[in-house]
């Protein structure tokens, strides 16, 4: 059956996934109202939600999903049917340095959202009916596979290795077990690796294109060959959406781009398609003088393998099988149209990453990579 939300209270909407939902969601539901409710924390950033501030059907409310009072008059005085929860901290790397505020906001913060939406939507003989509560999850909390093993099911156990990882299970068995218990009409999808526009340039992808640009090492974690399945952010978007209008309440869904990559292998991609960009445009010689293809070298010389992440996962891959029978669910961007367009979002948006690398993400950097990285 169709659930058609009316008011959505988005959590994490100013950072990467969740500004390019609300994007996505208001261009292809206009006559739907879209509350964001964002803490604004080193990865949150206002400006990610500029094209959409001044509707009259958008409201930011700064704010953490850990205020209980907040969340629950949020909720009530917006009349809010759906909850869509990316809120979280996502940083595996973060999460291996400083594991407390992973706990804090990934599994406390989800329980007090549930706390919230339970007193809400099924103590409140006012509250709209029905509702439906989205939880945002990843495919880390299956924990890494061999080459030879078959991509993540939604039926495979839990094995999640980094903080990171393990506070997102977590939060996927609190919301589980508030539907099975109250009976709270929960989703949960799992997703593999995004990357597209607005991602911070601490993950691999963007950052990778910032240090070419700029001309410094591009850092390998052992030996790079890793394996990771990308999905572009609005694939992620589209799926989350058929989930919340079509999914089963109570029902779990991966997403994934059936596109699995080397690390080493993406990196390479990346400096290639950045060498061809470079090649005789002197305007952009002149816009990015430190990049190495300015004094006639490449990308890949800036390669440079450094300390491996601790627990590194080997390897993650999704299978998309059931969101692709059950709702229709299929990819729209091919990797390598999804790169190209990332690629020309961050050099046509160089004013925004080189903003928002500013400050504390420098120096948590020089903090934590000092040594080793
Ligand atoms: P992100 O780090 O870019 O953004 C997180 C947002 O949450 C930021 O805007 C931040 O300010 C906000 N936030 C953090 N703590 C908060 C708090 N206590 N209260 C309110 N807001 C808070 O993360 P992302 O990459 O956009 O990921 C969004 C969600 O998707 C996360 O739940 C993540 O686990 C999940 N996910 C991410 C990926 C990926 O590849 N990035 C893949 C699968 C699932
Ligand atoms: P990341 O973007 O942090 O996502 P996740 O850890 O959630 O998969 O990293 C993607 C892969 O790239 C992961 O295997 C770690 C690796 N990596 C590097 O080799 N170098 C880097 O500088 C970063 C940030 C990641």
């Amino acid at each position: 059956m169709l659930y058609q939300p009316e008011k959505i209270l988005v959590t994490g909407g100013a950072g990467f996934i969740g500004a390019n939902f609300v994007h996505f969601w208001l261009q292809n539901y206009p006559e739907s109202r879209v509350v964001v409710l964002d803490a604004l924390t080193y990865a949150g950033n206002r400006a990610n939600l500029l094209s959409v501030e001044g509707q009259e059907n958008f409201r930011f409310v700064h704010g953490d999903i850990r205020d209980y009072d907040l969340v629950l008059s949020l909720l009530r005085d917006e009349q809010i049917d759906t909850l869509v929860h990316f809120a979280a901290e996502s940083h595996v790397d973060r999460s291996i340095h400083g594991p407390d505020e992973f706990i804090d906001t990934n599994v406390i913060g989800t329980h007090v959202l549930l706390k919230a939406a339970k007193a809400v939507w099924l103590e409140d003989p006012l509250a709209p009916r029905p509702h439906r509560f989205h939880h945002v999850s990843t495919d880390e909390v299956y924990g890494t596979l061999q080459p030879n093993e078959q991509p993540f099911t939604e039926t495979n156990q839990y094995a999640p290795n980094s903080p990171y990882a393990a506070s997102k299970a977590s939060s996927d068995h609190l919301v589980r077990a508030y539907h099975e218990t109250y009976g709270l009409q929960v989703t949960t999808s799992n997703c593999s690796n995004n990357y597209g526009p607005y991602q911070f340039p601490e993950k691999l992808i963007p950052l990778i294109i910032g240090n070419i640009l700029d001309g410094r090492p591009l850092p390998i974690y052992g030996d790079g060959l890793q394996i990771r399945d990308w999905l572009y952010v609005d694939d992620h978007n589209r799926g989350i959406d058929l989930v919340i209008r079509q999914g089963k309440v109570g029902e779990t869904y991966n997403i994934g781009g059936n596109n699995e990559w080397t690390n080493i292998a993406i990196v390479k991609l990346i400096c290639n398609l950045l060498d061809e960009k470079f090649a005789g445009n002197e305007a952009m010689k002149k816009r990015f003088p430190q990049a190495p293809q300015v004094s006639g070298g490449k990308g890949e010389g800036l390669i440079t393998h450094v300390k491996d992440r601790l627990g590194h996962d080997r390897r993650y891959a999704i299978n998309a099988a059931k969101i692709t029978t059950e709702l229709g669910y299929s990819p729209m961007e091919s990797f390598e149209t999804g790169i190209r367009k990332t690629l020309d979002w961050y050099l046509d948006n160089e004013g925004w990453w080189r903003a928002v690398m500013d400050g504390s993400y420098r120096q948590w950097v020089e903090l934590n990579y000092s040594q080793g990285h």
